[in-house]
């Protein structure tokens, strides 16, 4: 059977589509296996850094053949809407305890690389057996900390993207696809 289905909510404020929902759920796919793999018969320990990876981590989890904790933890965006001017602090820390662990750390984008070394450097603090990280996007060219991934979903070029989690000004996140904004919506004076 086949359905046509609308454009949600929200597409004619895009420019142009980076990432099809298609795309993203093959490579979600792929992503799942990889991890399953990689993680031999170890549980893994998640931790998902929200509000950004909220969609990624609920599909990819879900394709990942390996018993599963899940936790969250809350980084205070340290950004203005679309570029990064200080540093990350945790406003809200984990919940559950990590020693002896094996964790897998999910975010939404490895831009400038801040956000995911603070957090890393706090998680090897607490003693886990091990560290490893997913993004679904990464931005390669706008690292200003040494940090990579060890998967990625799609690496990206350095431009601000909305959809399937991520945002600006907390919009946007429920696109199944990512995205480029139009210019005149990037900067409404409404949302100052
Ligand atoms: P980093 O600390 O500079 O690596 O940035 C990571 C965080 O910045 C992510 O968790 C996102 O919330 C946010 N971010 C970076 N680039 C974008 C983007 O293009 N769109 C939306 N959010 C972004
Ligand atoms: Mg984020």
């Amino acid at each position: 059977m086949t359905s046509i289905m609308n454009p949600p909510a929200g597409y004619q404020d895009l420019d142009k589509i980076i990432v099809s929902e298609s795309m993203i759920k093959r490579r979600v796919r792929k992503l799942g296996a990889e991890i399953t793999g990689a993680f031999g018969e170890e549980e893994i320990t998640v931790v998902a850094i929200i509000n950004g990876s909220l969609f990624f981590v609920a599909d990819l989890l879900r394709e990942i053949r390996r018993p599963i904790r899940l936790d969250c933890i809350r980084v205070s965006s340290y950004r203005n809407e679309t570029r990064s001017i200080g540093k990350p602090e945790i406003v809200h820390s984990l919940t559950i305890d990590i020693a002896n662990r094996h964790v897998l750390l999910i975010d939404d984008i490895l831009d400038t690389g801040k956000t995911l070394s603070v957090v890393v450097n706090l998680i090897k603090k607490l003693n886990p057996a091990s560290v490893r990280t997913c993004v679904l996007l990464d931005k390669k060219g706008r690292r200003e900390v040494d940090f990579e991934a060890d998967f990625v979903g799609f690496p990206i070029e350095d431009q601000f993207v909305v959809g399937y989690g991520l945002d600006f000004a907390e919009r946007y996140r429920n696109l199944p696809c990512i995205g480029l904004l139009k210019a005149h919506l990037q900067n409404p004076p409404e949302w100052r």
